[in-house]
């Protein structure tokens, strides 16, 4: 996928708008942004999961002239197949079963803001085509009418997919991929730039001790190499989550390279004096795989309360909205506010289980955990 040409001349001056990065690349994004928010044009935005795609939308957004405006977010993958149109693009009193009253969809809810559409890959086919109509000219239908409609968004697509080869196979249409391509932010994931780590981590350290009523004692030299060595799979929300379970669970301590080894993952990209040191040097397999489902949960629990942080904005904004306010609105994801570590932990088993279908040794193997133990839990918790 190409990203846009854009001559960059002093990146170091470029200022961040609520994204942290130090590196080059980032700081060339931020110069993109610059450029492209004030105009119209659709972007579309590509990097791995947690790159910190939805981070740039709203940077555009908020220093584009829509930001008095609301920013909405859909989450195409979020939404069942069935009702994806009438979302977007609202729909008429009984133009289907359950269809009691007529509805504006987020196309027209976004009227002269911005529409983040997220996952635009998981757009089915037969929506795309509509989709790609309001991109051209402003235009849609209500589901159940025949009314052209019009609307001024400003559209934003995000994907972790690969368009192209998705295109390849039929299951994106060549002529939105074009259109959307034409202006594409394609993020780096995060061990192609170590650099932004230290900062990133210290960010979120700080914010999560402060939020905790904990004080962080700070992080060696050495850590921070072990943080820049480590390929962060799950990108800037891994390093976020990591972040908050060594605040968490070392209490704020000064923290060394060995207290930071263990939030790790097994499959880290060592600095050479590192390797081949096991993960869990002293530890029993119990205690290990205790720790192991902790941090599972931890991580969780921080991309539910990454959730439920995004549905309180959804709220206070849709409020706002409705008054004439401005800020982002995120809607199409699901509610798990209130939920217990044990819930989470049930949860997790049984969304690995169904990841597996069924299989206990891939299921394990995901979480991480023993087969023995995941046994163990799925008596526990009645998911024979
Ligand atoms: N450059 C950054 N500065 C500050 N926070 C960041 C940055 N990049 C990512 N984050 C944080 O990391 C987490 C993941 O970011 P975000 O939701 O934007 O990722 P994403 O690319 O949209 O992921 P996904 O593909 O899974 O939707 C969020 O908590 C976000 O605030
Ligand atoms: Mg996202």
């Amino acid at each position: 996928m190409q990203s846009a040409t854009v001559k960059l001349d002093q990146p170091e001056n470029v200022p961040m708008k609520g994204i942290i990065g130090e590196s080059v690349q980032m700081r060339k994004i931020a110069e993109v942004i610059d450029q492209v928010a004030p105009t119209d044009m659709t972007v579309l935005i590509t990097g791995e999961s947690g790159v910190g795609k939805e981070v740039i939308a709203k940077a555009i957004h908020m220093s584009s002239k829509r930001s008095s405006r609301p920013m909405i977010t859909v989450n195409s993958g979020a939404i069942p197949e069935g009702i994806i149109e009438s979302e977007l693009f609202g729909h008429e009193r009984g133009s289907f079963t359950g269809a009691s009253d007529q509805r504006k969809g987020y196309f027209e809810l976004a009227d002269g803001g911005t529409l983040f559409l997220d996952e635009i890959g998981e757009l089915p086919l037969s929506s795309q085509v509509k989709f790609l109509r309001v991109l051209e000219n402003g235009e849609f239908l209500r589901v159940g009418s025949s009314v052209p409609r019009h609307v001024n968004v400003r559209v934003i697509a995000a994907t972790n997919r690969d368009l192209e080869s998705a295109m390849r196979h039929g299951m994106f249409r060549a002529d939105l991929f074009y259109r959307l391509r034409s202006f594409t932010i394609v993020v780096p994931p995060l061990r192609e730039r170590p650099e932004d780590i230290p900062f990133l981590f210290r960010v979120f350290a700080e914010e999560v001790a402060r939020k905790n009523g904990i004080s962080y004692r700070g992080i060696s030299d050495g850590a921070i190499e072990l943080l820049r060595g480590y390929n962060w799979p799950g990108n800037v929300r891994e390093l976020r989550n990591a972040a908050e379970s060594m605040i968490i669970l070392e209490k704020g301590k000064y923290l060394e390279a060995d207290d930071v080894r263990k939030y790790l993952r097994a499959n880290t990209v060592l600095p050479a004096d590192e390797r081949n040191l096991p993960v869990h040097v002293s530890k029993s397999v119990e205690q290990a795989e205790r720790e192991l489902i902790l941090r599972a949960l931890l991580e969780l629990k921080g991309n539910i309360m990454e959730l439920k942080a995004m549905l309180d904005e959804q709220r206070q904004t849709l409020d706002a909205t409705r008054r004439g306010g401005q800020g982002p609105v995120v809607l199409g994801g699901p509610d798990d506010s209130g939920i217990s570590l044990e819930e989470m932990e049930h949860r997790l088993i049984a969304d690995a289980l169904a990841r597996s279908k069924g299989n206990r040794r891939m299921a394990a193997r995901a979480l991480n955990i023993s087969e023995r133990t995941l046994y163990r839990k799925i008596k526990e918790y009645g998911l024979e």
